[in-house]
């Protein structure tokens, strides 16, 4: 299903201005400065209320755990927790974050291909609901963690499903040559298991797999998902055990720009839940619980970063670039994936393009490109620019490069702003420095 642009962007134009849940996108650059990032609380709900129809209310026995890694934020993990779903992080910091947010432990999953023991002692004192075991020597380490805490864990094994995955290779994940997940080598995945089945403050709840980001085709997930099956069946006929729950991991691809294709989560879902029914039937196992991670497509959509435009130089008959006041330290992805992007000038969104110009950011590193070749009308400094699609892996992935501040995050919702994350001060960004 590829979405036309008014689609992709629901966006409602006033007085020749960009709002954004149902906010005048320019007062709020004025009111709040720039860079911000600006999420649409409706839309994030929206993509709430789709996995709800799509999986959870038409499948028994089913969860969602947002993959905070997307947009990781106190007020983020409220409003997953309001909507009942549950959560996966990957590091202390998420899962303090998490506790901040009173996020119910047992919701709350624990992911992370090298998680510290500090990180795991943290969260079997939590209680967080599963462990998901990616690493041959996190066994014991919990096992260990446990005793001394006097704790029970619940374990999943994140496997490396050993398949084809179309995306970028950059967010590709479920290729047998990844730092990801346990290999499928039975002599080195079944004596794993059996040291859970073995631990008495240990519990065994099956197996995980994540093929990897940004997908619009399902065959990796449904190779992916035979993979989980046959290892349930195979745990079966080893240990005459049935397996309680199998993680499909997230992955559902999002539009950033009218190439792309934003399939519905039933397209994804449907096909692997019928392959898990069938097989189970065939083969006289119990259907384990299903869980699913998205991240990205939770967020994504919801989210646009505004900046402002300053310097513009024209290279006559070459390009004009337009430089925006943040970049590749509020975005990283066009820089690190060449990820496509894009967006259009706030104050101006009723007039017609004049002329095509590379948006720049202002960090000293040429690869600081948001989007090449971008239609526009006339631009100059002041102006307003507003880039779609940045609520996913956008905030989450921003950093201090050359010293700029992480930016502001407005929640937006029927006409009402709200400052979820302030702006990060000078203080603040060496508040940790010593001076000698
Ligand atoms: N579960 C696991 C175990 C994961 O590793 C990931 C993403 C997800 C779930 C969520 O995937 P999503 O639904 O968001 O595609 N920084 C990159 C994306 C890295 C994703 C890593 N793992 C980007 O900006 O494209």
């Amino acid at each position: 299903m590829r979405k036309v642009r008014e689609e992709m962007f629901p966006q409602q134009n006033k007085n020749g201005h960009l709002y954004w849940g149902n906010c005048d996108t320019v007062a709020l650059a004025q009111k709040y400065g720039t860079p911000l990032y600006v999420y649409d609380e409706n839309l994030i709900l929206k993509e709430c209320q789709a996995l709800k129809d799509d999986f959870l209310d038409k499948y028994p026995n089913t969860r969602v755990a947002y993959a905070s890694k997307a947009f990781n934020t106190i007020a983020m993990l409220q409003l997953i927790k309001d909507a009942g779903l549950s959560l996966d992080v990957v590091s202390g910091g998420e899962l303090y974050t998490a506790i901040a947010a009173d996020f119910p432990a047992a919701r709350i999953e624990f992911n992370g291909n090298n998680k510290s023991v500090a990180e795991l002692e943290m969260a079997i004192d939590y209680g967080v609901g599963r462990i998901i075991v990616d690493s041959l020597q996190e066994v014991a380490l919990i096992q260990q963690i446990c005793q001394q805490l006097g704790k029970k864990a619940h374990i999943m094994f994140r496997i490396t499903p050993e398949v084809d995955v179309k995306t970028h290779a950059f967010i590709s994940t479920g290729q047998k040559d990844s730092k990801f997940g346990i290999p499928l080598e039975p002599a080195v995945l079944y004596p794993q298991i059996e040291k859970v089945f073995q631990a008495e403050n240990l519990e065994f709840y099956g197996f995980h797999f994540h093929v990897g980001s940004q997908l619009s085709d399902n065959a990796a997930h449904l190779a992916a998902t035979q993979v989980a099956l046959n290892l349930m069946l195979e745990v079966k006929k080893r240990y005459n055990y049935q397996v309680k729950e199998l993680n499909f991991g997230g992955g559902f691809g999002v539009c950033y720009t009218k190439e792309d294709i934003r399939q519905p989560y039933r397209y994804f879902l449907d096909p692997m839940m019928e392959l898990t029914a069938a097989f189970c039937l065939e083969n006289d196992l119990v259907r384990p619980e299903i869980v699913i991670e998205p991240g990205r497509s939770i967020v994504a959509e919801a989210g646009i970063t505004l900046h402002t435009i300053g310097a513009i130089k024209e290279l006559p008959g070459l390009r004009k670039y337009v430089s925006i006041d943040g970049g590749m330290t509020d975005n990283i992805r066009p820089g690190l994936y060449h990820a496509q992007y894009t967006g259009v000038v706030a104050n101006k969104v009723d007039e017609k393009p004049t002329q095509k110009v590379t948006i720049s950011g202002k960090a000293c590193e040429s690869t600081d490109l948001l989007i090449k070749d971008l239609p526009v009308p006339d631009v100059c400094a002041g102006d307003i620019f507003a880039t779609f699609t940045t609520g996913a892996y956008g905030y989450s992935m921003a950093s201090n490069y050359n010293k700029l501040p992480i930016p502001a995050v407005i929640f937006t919702k029927d006409g009402q702003a709200e400052v979820v994350v302030k702006r990060q001060t000078y203080a603040q960004m060496i508040q940790n420095e010593v001076k000698r």
